[in-house]
């Protein structure tokens, strides 16, 4: 029997993720998405490639979930692409609804699946899919690395005048302008790029590396599909395949490269247990430091670090805000980061604990919480000494 492999969304990525699975014709694919006809006229067309390119025609277009079942991986999509002017974290209130609810879905029928996200904000819509799944970190990780190493690589073949096959190079980091393209890590034929480029020219390969998604995005009006759907495959290769690659991925980092509870880019090794290994680099001390301000960007939009302390403070709620007006709320949760935080009755509970242990505050909780909880919740008012970024009218 062959594998079985689940791509929510049948939208730019999805499709040409599936594409180009269904071409290495060794496992069934199963495209999902809510727009009725979409994944059906999709699948449709893919399966009418097989004869003239050669693979058995066996994907399916569904928008429910009963046909995933039984997936050995799945590859989340669903959600909003950017439009020019948004970053990727403008893009996480939306889709961090929509990759929870997927989540849960694609859960209920494939319990023993490994997760790969590609939904923006990458790190943080990782977190969202751990968290509701339940899943291990070996099991839910995302792709950006190979994608942001790929655009690195693109530039430096055309710089060097080589083939982009023996440029190899990695970038780290979370997958936003603070990625991390390491310099030190960069050859071609072996021969270390500083030997070969100047640092300046360097330079303006690793800024366009770093907002090479945006270059796109302003001439298509939206994000890149091509170069994200063979990354995904090449992803989804490794896995099914049992390659062992050492790919750049995000993965949930515990203490590695000095970095706890959060999913950021790193190499990993890839196989049929998921992510099998998590890779340390050697990096220089300009590249520690880069990765973590990477490293802060993400949290940003995350929970994690150690709590601050609060001083005296009363936090009221209301609904309808952003998620990373949270974010100091967020600091103090590192306990419960891999639990549901996003919840009603998670964030209660955090309260609650807040109070238990005696923390110097007093919490006042008002207003209504939104269908999925913290999400649409923010700090609106406080007293006492409050850390910088916290976010009060
Ligand atoms: N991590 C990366 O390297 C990377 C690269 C490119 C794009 N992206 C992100 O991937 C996501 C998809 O990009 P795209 O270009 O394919 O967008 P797209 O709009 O072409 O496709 C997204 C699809 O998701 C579907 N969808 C929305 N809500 C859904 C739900 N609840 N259940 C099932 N399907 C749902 C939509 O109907 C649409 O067809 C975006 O968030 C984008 O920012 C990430």
């Amino acid at each position: 029997m062959r594998r079985k492999i689940t791509i929510v969304g049948a939208g730019a990525t999805g499709a040409t993720a599936a594409h180009i699975l269904a071409a290495g014709d060794y496992a069934d694919v199963v495209l999902t998405d809510i727009k009725e006809g979409l994944p059906q006229g999709k699948a449709l067309d893919l399966n009418q490639m097989g004869p003239i390119l050669g693979f058995e025609p066996q994907i399916s277009g569904t928008n429910s979930y009963e046909e995933t079942a039984g997936s050995d991986v799945v590859v989340i999509t669903a959600g909003l692409p950017r439009s020019p002017g948004m970053s990727r974290d403008d893009l996480v209130t939306t889709n961090e609804k929509i990759v929870g609810s997927v989540t849960e879905q694609i859960v209920a029928q494939s319990p023993d699946c490994i997760i790969v996200i590609l939904s923006n904000p990458l790190d943080a819509m990782c977190h969202v899919s751990k968290s509701v799944s339940g899943f291990s970190k070996e099991r839910v990780f995302g792709q950006a690395g190979i994608l942001d190493t790929a655009r690195f690589r693109t530039f430096i073949a055309w710089e060097t005048g080589a083939s982009v096959r023996d440029v190899q190079a990695l970038v780290l980091g979370g997958h936003g302008d603070q990625m991390v393209p390491v310099v030190s890590a960069a050859t071609v034929g072996g021969v270390p790029l500083r030997k070969l480029v100047s640092e300046e020219r360097i330079q303006e390969m690793v800024e366009r590396t770093a907002k090479g998604g945006g270059e796109i995005v302003q001439l298509l009006g939206t994000s890149a599909w091509y170069a994200p759907g063979a990354a995904i495959a090449e992803m989804v290769d490794a896995i099914l395949l049992d390659q062992k690659r050492v790919l750049p991925c995000t993965a949930l980092l515990e203490g590695e490269y000095g970095i706890d509870g959060l999913y950021i880019g790193v190499p990993v090794k890839l196989g049929a247990g998921g992510i099998e290994e998590i890779v340390e680099l050697e990096l220089s001390d300009d590249e520690r430091e880069a990765l973590e301000r990477s490293a802060e960007a993400v949290t940003s939009i995350c929970p994690l670090t150690d709590a601050p302390d609060f001083g005296e403070l009363t936090i009221r709620y209301v609904p309808d805000a952003k998620l990373y007006e949270l974010k100091s709320l967020r600091d103090y949760l590192t306990s419960f980061r891999d639990r549901k935080i996003f919840q009603e009755e998670v964030v209660n509970e955090v309260l609650e604990q807040l109070v238990a242990d005696g923390a110097p505050c007093f919490v006042e909780v008002e207003g209504e919480f939104a269908p999925r909880g913290g999400m649409t919740t923010r700090v609106v008012a406080s007293s006492g000494q409050l850390p910088e970024s916290w976010t009060s009218d």
